[in-house]
């Protein structure tokens, strides 16, 4: 409520300081303003480093060395952005460096999607709902689809972009961090540290990812109801030959005792039909199904589906089988549905606002640790080095279509089909 009253309330506290990124002058004089401010109050002081990789080191060397507060007078944090790194030797790097100057406890790596309100209620789901305890393992669920897709391009983030890529951007920290949650083990508490624990022992148990487990796909332009739409490398930050992949998809597992053998897939893209978000755990078939053969031809069709959908529209549904009513017995497959929107007549908190509250209040738990940074790199980083040295060419795929068919080929030679695409309409 009175959201421009309180921007306007808000704005009036902010000052712009200008400097360079690596002059501690600046910094200085920001110390300065800072003090000036905080006269007759207990303070504290947050830095959010919203910028490029490269010069990352420098603002927390002069942010760190001139405008921190002295020990004993308040809590000095640092919340840092992505990318943490290309790879596992440069993410390294960047730990070993930034700790040169902080503590670790001063670190906040922000991932926003641990911020979202669905990724937030996963844990709610499986640990206070005994329905699904039992069946959240090997013996009941088949596949895990992480999938992510945007229905607009790199514009105006070219630059950026090109030099990562949608696995660095999407699947790497995104989608892992989801998948790390979903298939950890139960927590000691909901303490940080116990959580980030099971997170970590998750990653470090995950195979790393193969070149062959992988199918990567770049869009290319496209004219659609007489409107045109570009190619990612007409972008005129991109280079003419670029082959980085503005989609991926890819299969994962994790080698322990709950997921052994289980397919984790993910889907990223970019400049696809739809955006959208979500979670879909596929279960096993019915052993020795009793209607069989009032379910049609297409067993698959058949499975229950657990469906989490992050955004937009946060909806929490299980697809079940159910008698169509009538006199005779044809079965169809129906959703049990949570829509939040009819359910909660409230605005869901944007991720970010989760996410600074926390780092005031120094709750880490949504935060990434330094050796979950680097069990994420251990996963990805070979399948990239391969995929740049050998320049693997993308799939071309239209603007504004579903992705490439060889992620189809990819699922299906682990027996899977992607659930956004059944033929229930439900997209
Ligand atoms: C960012 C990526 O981390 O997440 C972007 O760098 C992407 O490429 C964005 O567009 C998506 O976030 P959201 O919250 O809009 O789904």
């Amino acid at each position: 409520a009175n959201c421009s009253e309180k921007m306007d309330k808000f704005l009036k506290r902010c000052f712009y300081q200008s400097g360079q990124y690596n002059s501690e002058e600046g910094f200085h004089e920001l110390d300065r303003k800072l003090t000036e401010k905080e006269a007759g109050k207990l303070p504290n002081r947050l830095f959010y480093l919203s910028i490029p990789p490269n010069i990352f080191v420098d603002v927390v060397r002069s942010a760190s060395r001139t405008a921190s507060l002295p020990s004993g007078s308040g809590w000095t944090r640092f919340i840092v952005e992505k990318p943490f790194g290309r790879d596992s030797e440069s993410s390294g790097e960047l730990t070993r460096s930034l700790k040169m100057y902080l503590e670790e406890e001063q670190i906040f790596r922000i991932d926003h999607y641990l911020g979202k309100e669905l990724v937030e209620n996963l844990s709610v789901l499986r640990f206070s709902n005994l329905v699904f305890q039992p069946l959240w393992s090997r013996d009941y669920i088949r596949n895990v689809q992480l999938i992510f897709s945007e229905d607009f391009g790199t514009e105006g983030r070219g630059g950026y972009f090109d030099n990562y890529g949608i696995i660095r951007d999407i699947m790497q920290n995104h989608l892992l961090q989801i998948l790390a949650l979903f298939a950890m083990e139960t927590p000691v508490s909901l303490a940080a540290e116990d959580i980030r624990n099971e997170k970590v022992k998750v990653l470090r148990s995950m195979r790393k990812l193969k070149l062959e487990d992988v199918v990567v796909g770049q869009y290319k332009g496209h004219t659609r109801g007489g409107k045109s739409f570009p190619a990612y490398v007409d972008d005129p930050t991109v280079p003419n030959d670029s082959v980085t992949p503005t989609f991926a998809a890819a299969a994962l597992f994790i080698d322990n005792a709950r997921w052994d053998g289980v397919p984790f897939l993910m889907k990223a893209g970019k400049a696809l039909h739809t955006r959208r978000a979500e979670i879909r755990v596929q279960f096993r078939r019915v052993p020795g199904n009793l209607y069989r053969g009032n379910v049609g031809t297409d067993l698959d069709m058949a499975t229950n589906e657990l469906v989490l959908r992050v955004q937009p529209d946060e909806a929490i549904y299980l697809k079940i089988n159910n008698k169509v009513p009538g006199l005779g017995m044809r079965l169809d497959s129906s959703n049990l549905n949570l829509f939040y929107s009819e359910r909660y007549q409230r605005e869901i908190p944007d991720a970010y606002e989760r996410l600074l509250l926390d780092a005031m209040e120094g709750e880490r738990r949504l935060f990434i640790r330094s050796d979950e940074l680097d069990a994420a790199w251990a996963i990805f980083t070979p399948v990239l080095r391969e995929l740049e040295e050998k320049r693997v060419a993308p799939e071309l795929y239209p603007y504004g279509s579903r992705g490439p068919v060889g992620a189809h080929y990819l699922a299906a030679n682990y027996n899977v089909r992607w659930g956004d695409i059944s033929s229930d309409g439900s997209f």
